[in-house]
């Protein structure tokens, strides 16, 4: 590995943060440029509206994917123990819990994940909770026809991007929260990159990383990028399990935020749609199915949830999945790490330690075709 090289990281969403912390153990000198940063709320900021858990979408056709989803979990089953031993360490916002996948119909998917979480099992409609999930569904209303369960993480977002960004502060990376020009090309970009950094006193970089999120569409045109729309509302109290439901035309999930006493119920996936306004018939519809799953959560006064927020993300879309690879730009080394769709979390460490291969390769030598 080329230690004495200064790596410019675009993004500092979970995709740019991950890959800055990992390459600054490598050694790296690392900046981020970002127009967003943790802390900030925006629609063009997926990070801090995800769930966010760990619930594979990967199907066994997609190697890639399913490597980088069992990397992050076991990157993080090591963080967790790590964290239990040592009280003093600053906490990461994750934490493992009981994860319950239903469908009301047949399995839609083959479940290639299950030697690699802690605790797979089926679960029957005897057991719990689906005697009381049973139980609590009005008649007429459709039944659980299947489950699984095994042990996964659910994320505070907002406190895991704040980790990640103060991990990688520890390890000497930079910060510089810039918006880099859109529509002029990217010989321009990275222009305005270079100049930025220099100003901040940083060196010019070696070599960049490319982690605009749904950003690269609008930076030099990515078509193949697009928003996959999810609303979500944020109720008080913190649910004992994680819950993903697979129903009719939807999937409805329950995701407690460790450690805020708040749950994310939601979803939708809406290709296309860049709105960020959320539809108040979609909120009620999430909140109906969610509330036999959780009955927990159902503390207002009239007997419902307590609603503390609703509202909309743009997952980063991309026709052929996430785009990884490594480009020379007339001379300008440039690594790529966007459109991680829905996946964005439980991909990050997998696809935070391809970047960093990624970026050595770009920084190594080559001599010609030659064979040494
Ligand atoms: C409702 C919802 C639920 C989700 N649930 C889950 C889940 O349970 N599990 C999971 O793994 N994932 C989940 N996701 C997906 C996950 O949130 C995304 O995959 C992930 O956040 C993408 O991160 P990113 O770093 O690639 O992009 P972003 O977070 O969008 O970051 C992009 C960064 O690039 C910067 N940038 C862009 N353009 C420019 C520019 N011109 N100049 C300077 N900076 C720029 C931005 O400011 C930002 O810092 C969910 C998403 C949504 C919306
Ligand atoms: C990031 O990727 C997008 C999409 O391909 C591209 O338009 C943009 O120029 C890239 N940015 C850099 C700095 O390489
Ligand atoms: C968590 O929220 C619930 C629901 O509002 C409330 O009843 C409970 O007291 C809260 N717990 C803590 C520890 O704040």
């Amino acid at each position: 590995m080329p230690v004495d090289a200064h790596i410019l990281v675009l993004g500092a969403g979970v995709t740019g943060l991950t890959s800055a912390m990992l390459l600054a153990e490598a050694g790296y000198e690392v900046t981020i440029i970002a127009a967003h940063v943790p802390g900030d709320s925006s629609i063009e900021y997926t990070s801090p509206w995800a769930g966010a858990h760990w619930r594979t979408h990967a199907s066994s056709e997609e190697p890639m994917l399913c490597d980088w989803d069992i990397q992050t979990y076991e990157y993080w089953s090591a963080l967790l123990d790590t964290e239990n031993k040592d009280l003093q360490l600053h906490r990461s916002g994750i934490k493992m819990y009981e994860s319950y996948d239903y469908w009301d119909g047949p399995v839609t998917e083959d479940l290639w994940w299950a030697p690699y979480v802690r605790n797979f099992r089926h679960v029957s409609e005897s057991q719990e909770p689906l005697i009381s999930i049973s139980k609590r569904t009005p008649p007429r209303a459709p039944q659980i026809a299947n489950a699984v369960a095994c042990r996964a993480m659910a994320i505070n977002v907002p406190q895991y991007l704040l980790y990640l960004l103060e991990q990688s502060r520890s390890l000497g990376v930079k910060l510089i929260k810039a918006r880099l020009p859109v529509g002029r090309g990217l010989k321009a970009a990275l222009l305005a990159a270079e100049s930025t950094v220099t100003v901040n006193g940083r060196r010019l970089p070696d070599c960049y990383v490319n982690a605009t999120g749904l950003g690269a569409r609008k930076l030099c045109g990515d078509e193949a990028l697009y928003p996959i729309r999810g609303q979500t509302v944020l109720v008080k109290g913190e649910a004992n399990a994680i819950t993903t439901r697979i129903g009719e035309g939807h999937r409805t999930y329950c995701i407690p935020r460790p450690g805020s006493n708040s749950t994310i119920l939601g979803g939708t996936r809406e290709d296309g749609e860049w709105s960020e306004t959320p539809d108040p018939k979609t909120t009620s519809q999430i909140l109906e199915r969610c509330s036999a799953m959780v009955p927990e959560l159902l503390t207002g006064r009239d007997g419902g949830f307590e609603v503390i927020s609703v509202q909309c993300g743009l997952r980063p879309g991309r026709n052929g999945g996430p785009r990884m690879e490594k480009e020379d730009v007339d001379g300008t080394k440039v690594v790529h790490a966007y459109g991680h769709a829905g996946a964005g979390y439980q991909n990050s460490v997998g696809s935070a330690r391809l970047v960093r291969r990624l970026v050595d390769e770009s920084l190594t030598p080559t001599f010609g075709t030659a064979r040494l």
